[in-house]
C-alpha cells in the first residue's frame, strides 16, 4: 500500500467566502505598524559576543539559556500555525489573518535572534542535553486544551502570557550588558509589544460576550500552562524536579550574573508574581479570574 494511503487525510474544508473587508481597523493598524517595524536578526553585529572574555563555564550557561528561548520562540510558530489555520477556515476578516501570519513571522525572527546569541556564546544547541526537558518541552502546548475554547478566548489566553514574557523579557534586557543581546531583546520586546496589543484588542472586543464556560476555561487554562509547563524550567526553575532544579537554576544564574541577558532565578518569581497580579486586575473586570497558582501566590508558605 502507498504510504500516503496510510496516513491520515487533513480534511481541507471550504475556503470560502475569502474577506477582504477590514473589519477591526484597531487591528488593521498593528498590521500595518509591523510592516514598517520589521527588522533582520542577521544584520545584528554579535561579535561583541566572539569577542568577549567570558569564562567557558559562562560561555556555556549562556548557550544554554538562550538555546532554551530559542526553542520557546520556535513553540509559538507552531502554535501560530494552528491559528492561521483556524483563522482561514473560521472565514476571518483579512487583517486577523495577516495578524497571525506577522506573529509567526516575528516569532521565527525572535526563534533566530535567539539561536544567534547562542552562537556567539559556546554554539547553539538543537536539542536539550537533559532528558527532562526534552520529554517537558513538547508537551508544553496542549492542542486540545486551545480547541476546547472558542477562537478568540484561546488567542486571548495566548496574548495573556504574552504579557507575562513581556516582563520577564524586561527584565532580561535590563540584565543584558552587550549592545548586541541588548539589541536583540529590544527589538523583541518591540513585536511583543504589538502581541501584547493584539490581545487587549481582543479583550475589548470580545471579552464582554464570552460564555461563562469561556470565561471559567480561560483562567482555568492559564494556570494549567504557567504551572505545568512555564514554571517548569521556562519562565522560572521552581517546578523542575531537584537536580535539574540546582542545574539549570545555577546555569542561568551565571548566566545573569555577566549580564548575557538572563534573569537570576530567584528574582523570576517576583517578576512573574508581579506580572500575573498585572493581568488579574485586567481581566476582572469582563469577570476571568485566574485560580490561585500556589508556586506564586504562596510563595512565602513555600519557604
Ligand atoms: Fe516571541
Ligand atoms: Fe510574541
Amino acid at each position: 500500500m502507498q504510504p500516503s494511503l496510510t496516513e491520515e487525510l487533513t480534511s481541507v474544508p471550504n475556503p470560502y467566502p475569502i474577506r477582504s473587508e477590514i473589519e477591526y481597523p484597531d487591528v488593521w493598524r498593528l498590521c500595518e505598524q509591523a510592516r514598517d517595524l520589521a527588522w533582520n536578526p542577521v544584520a545584528i553585529d554579535f561579535s561583541d559576543l566572539r569577542d568577549a572574555d567570558l569564562p567557558a563555564e559562562v560561555r556555556e550557561a549562556g548557550a544554554e539559556w538562550w538555546s532554551l528561548r530559542a526553542w520557546m520562540e520556535h513553540g509559538a510558530i507552531s502554535y501560530g500555525a494552528e491559528r492561521l489555520r483556524e483563522a482561514i477556515y473560521g472565514h476571518q476578516p483579512f487583517e486577523i489573518k495577516q495578524h497571525i501570519v506577522n506573529f509567526i513571522a516575528e516569532e521565527l525572527r525572535h526563534h533566530e535572534a535567539s539561536f544567534l546569541i547562542a552562537k556567539g556564546l559556546a554554539g547553539y544547541q538543537d536539542e536539550p542535553r537533559a532528558d527532562y526537558f526534552k520529554a517537558v518541552i513538547p508537551r508544553f502546548h496542549d492542542e486540545r486544551d486551545e480547541k476546547a475554547m472558542s477562537f478568540f478566548a484561546g488567542l486571548a489566553v495566548n496574548t495573556l502570557f504574552e504579557q507575562l514574557s513581556g516582563e520577564l523579557l524586561q527584565a532580561r534586557y535590563e540584565n543584558a550588558r552587550f549592545v548586541s543581546v541588548r539589541t536583540a531583546c529590544q527589538l523583541i520586546l518591540r513585536d511583543e509589544a504589538r502581541h501584547i496589543q493584539f490581545g487587549r484588542i481582543i479583550m475589548r472586543r470580545f471579552f464582554d460576550d464570552l460564555s461563562s464556560d469561556d470565561r471559567r476555561l480561560l483562567g482555568e487554562k492559564f494556570a494549567k500552562k504557567l504551572r505545568g509547563s512555564l514554571l517548569n524550567g521556562v519562565y522560572a526553575v521552581v517546578n523542575l524536579p531537584d537536580a535539574e532544579r540546582q542545574r539549570a537554576g545555577h546555569n542561568r544564574a551565571l548566566a545573569a550574573e555577566y549580564g548575557l541577558g538572563a534573569t537570576h532565578p530567584d528574582d523570576e518569581i517576583a517578576i512573574i508574581k508581579r506580572g500575573v497580579d498585572k493581568i488579574r486586575e485586567d481581566i476582572a473586570p469582563y469577570n476571568v479570574e485566574i485560580p490561585t497558582i500556589p508556586e506564586i501566590d504562596h510563595v512565602s508558605a513555600m519557604h
